[in-house]
């Protein structure tokens, strides 16, 4: 069977582009595929902003708890955090040796997370090469991913492909799978840029958690355009073809249909119709979550359990990897 891997960074509160881009994604892949989910602690303390640690420990909580209330099912697919395996950190410095400098140095978005600033740290330096070994350890085929992590991928492969080179064929090679474009969520207040919990103003984004009413008045004051008619044309009427796709993705249906209906109308209609569509969505995610939050031993005991499924995996790549290596096996002279 595939398997599949992908990770999310604990770094803020999710948002409908982490829903429909991502997540929806993976609960879907759940029928075809072994999944394997990650929360992705030591990659969110590489962050060039200082983070606070109690933060940090909330949010690996909340969204493991998000995971599983979009429907990531800990009977089929394995969920667990990061830092609780030391074999992605150990895996990591095996591949840091047969991984270049330049190669990391010219990675796109070190040199956008790092441009300007006077001190970045050598965790987001070697950030991909953690990356590499989180997908390499699980002989992971599929790595269902948004456009900017790309790069990343085919490091990933790159690495894994000079390792299985020099010491022998231990990691298979992954290839990225993109969602479909429709699924990339804009700002509601600037729909050129793309909903990202670190850009967007909390008017132009909208959380997974966010209640009701808070989902009406976003929607409500969207930016659209000062013409009236709603029809999908990205380059002419983003907000209009953003608040179009967001509600075909919700709601299941094809852009054209919804625009034909809502044509005519008046952007007010349309704009109400798309918030109640989201809230709809949301609602049963946000029970889940609710639920879960009332139960915490249920989080905690999934991901334990998560940990040690995908231990079961890590840890014999990780003694492939080290034997292949020439490191001594512990108790062999
Ligand atoms: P981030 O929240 O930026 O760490 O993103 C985690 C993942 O969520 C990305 O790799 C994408 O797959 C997805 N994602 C984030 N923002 C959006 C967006 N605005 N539209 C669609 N997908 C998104
Ligand atoms: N870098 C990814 C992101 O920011 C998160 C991530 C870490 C990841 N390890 C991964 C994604 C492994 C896929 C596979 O979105």
């Amino acid at each position: 069977m595939t398997r599949v891997f992908s990770g999310m960074q604990p770094s803020g509160e999710p948002h409908l582009g982490n829903l429909l881009g991502a997540w929806v994604n993976w609960v879907g892949m759940q029928d075809r595929a072994d999944c394997i989910y990650c929360v992705v602690d030591l990659h969110a303390i590489t962050s060039p902003n200082e983070h606070d640690p109690a933060t940090l420990r909330q949010r690996t909580v909340d969204l493991a708890t998000g995971m599983l209330a979009v429907g990531v099912d800990p009977e089929r697919s394995v969920l667990f955090v990061q830092s609780h395996l030391h074999e992605h950190a150990e895996c990591a410095w095996l591949l840091n040796c047969v991984t270049s400098f330049g190669e990391l140095r010219k990675q796109p978005q070190f040199k956008e997370k790092s441009e300007g600033r006077e001190s970045v740290s050598a965790g987001l330096f070697d950030y991909p090469v953690l990356q590499a070994a989180d997908i390499l350890l699980y002989h992971a085929d599929e790595v269902p991913v948004g456009e900017d992590q790309r790069h990343h991928i085919e490091l990933a492969r790159d690495i894994g492909q000079r390792f299985n080179h020099r010491f022998g064929d231990v990691f298979a090679l992954p290839k990225a799978i993109h969602p479909t474009a429709a699924a990339r969520v804009m700002d509601l207040q600037d729909p050129t840029t793309k909903m990202s919990k670190s850009q967007s103003s909390e008017k132009g984004i909208v959380r997974v958690l966010d209640e009701a009413k808070k989902i009406e008045k976003k929607f409500k004051s969207a930016v659209t355009d000062s013409a009236a008619d709603i029809r999908y044309d990205r380059d002419e009427k983003p907000g209009v073809s953003n608040l179009l796709e967001i509600f075909a993705a919700v709601t299941g249906r094809e852009i054209d249909g919804l625009a034909a209906e809502y044509d005519g109308r008046g952007y007010g209609a349309f704009k109400g119709a798309v918030a109640e569509a989201v809230v709809e969505r949301l609602r049963p995610v946000q029970e889940r979550y609710a639920e879960l939050t009332d139960d915490r031993g249920e989080v905690a005991r999934v991901l334990e359990r998560g940990a040690e499924k995908a231990r079961a995996i890590a840890a014999p790549t990780l003694a492939s990897a080290q034997e292949a290596m020439g490191l001594l096996p512990r108790g062999e002279a």
